[in-house]
């Protein structure tokens, strides 16, 4: 199973998504015979690539899998895999989850039982399968995405200057994973402020596909050449009245198929979005700096060498100002 994962893992989620990530390990007298992996919405789907690698070997073989294969269901694009397991012999499955998409759940078992197939569910991997897809699951269970806070922060817990300029509270390697980040997600959102401020053009800048591009707007006019409004990702603006606008924002963004939305900012946005208890995950980056008082956070002071120490649930970060 854990090599399934493995495999499930070479596709970003944002290559398969809506779709989940899912992975296939093959085994047969004690040897991996073949794996298969889904690696993009609309293609083949784990378990018949791994059975088109197996050939004539899958008769008899064990399915490891990171989700129960699908059943068919109305409007579905591929055949399902259930049934092209059990037409091609497979002996035993394992499956590390079921689907949470209320078409399958649970069917996609009930096909290979039927068919005489053993079936086992590995409790131990469930919550990793659950990682594997939050946006997925988020989707299927909740009908809004799963929501990730993000923010740079200074020592002093700024998240940008005295004088409202954010470029750049973190180095070039903490800017390169945000990067990485936003190529992982399906939309990035921010509020009129981080916009009016900071101009971002919140792409991933060459770390892979560029996100929906999400623009909360308020009493304040945006400027049309704003890079967020230029050609690089599609963006959508919404002007939503207290949480009950965030979560049909959120709604809206799960009917376009927004499994994972990262909440870039500023700290206005972030409060309205903690107040109505609409984060699940958050990234925060801490920047060595001070920002207090300081107008450029690129010459605010620092520390050099700092030390961090573990005290409980909390940590002290100790280091002399340069
Ligand atoms: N360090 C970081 O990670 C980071 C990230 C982003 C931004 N920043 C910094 O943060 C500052 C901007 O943050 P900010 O707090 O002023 O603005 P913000 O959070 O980016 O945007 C807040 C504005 O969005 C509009 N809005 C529309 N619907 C809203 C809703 N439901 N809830 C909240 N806001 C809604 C309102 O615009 P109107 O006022 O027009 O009505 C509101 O004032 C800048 O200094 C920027 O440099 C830092």
């Amino acid at each position: 199973m854990r090599r399934a994962f493995i495999v499930a893992r070479r596709s970003k989620a944002s290559d398969t998504s809506p779709n989940p990530r899912v992975g296939c390990v093959m085994v047969k007298g004690g040897r991996i015979i073949a794996e298969g992996a889904h690696r993009r919405f609309g293609g083949a789907h784990a378990e018949p690539m791994a059975l088109h690698r197996a050939r004539e070997r899958a008769r008899g073989a064990t399915a490891y899998l990171t989700m129960e294969p699908c059943s068919p269901f109305k409007g579905k694009k591929t055949p399902s895999c259930a049934e092209t397991l059990a037409a091609r012999g497979i002996k035993k499955v394992v499956c590390a989850s079921l689907d949470p998409n209320p078409k399958v759940a649970g069917r996609g078992v009930a096909i290979l039982r039927r068919a005489g197939i053993t079936v086992e569910l590995a409790e131990n991997w469930t919550a990793e399968a659950e990682k594997l897809n939050r946006g997925f699951f988020s989707l299927m269970r909740r009908g809004r995405p799963w929501v990730i806070l993000k923010t740079a922060l200074s020592l002093d817990g700024k998240a940008a200057s005295a004088s409202g300029k954010s470029r750049w509270v973190t180095g070039p390697n903490a800017r390169a994973e945000v990067h990485r980040l936003r190529a992982q997600v399906d939309a990035i959102l921010v509020g009129a402020g981080t916009v009016l401020a900071d101009d971002p053009a919140l792409t991933a800048h060459g770390a892979g596909k560029n996100p929906l591009r999400v623009v909360l707007a308020g009493r304040r006019a945006l400027p049309k050449k704003a890079r967020v409004f230029d050609s690089a990702a599609p963006t959508v603006v919404y002007k939503p009245k207290g949480s009950a606008g965030l979560r049909a924002v959120l709604k809206e963004l799960s009917k376009r198929g927004v499994g994972t939305l990262l909440v870039e900012g500023g700290p206005t946005v972030h409060a309205a979005f903690l107040r109505a208890g609409l984060i699940d995950e958050a990234k925060v980056f801490l920047s060595p700096k001070l920002l207090s008082g300081a107008d450029d956070p690129n010459t605010a002071p620092r520390l050099k060498s700092p030390k961090i120490g573990v005290y409980g649930d909390d940590w002290l970060i100790d280091g002399v100002v340069s």
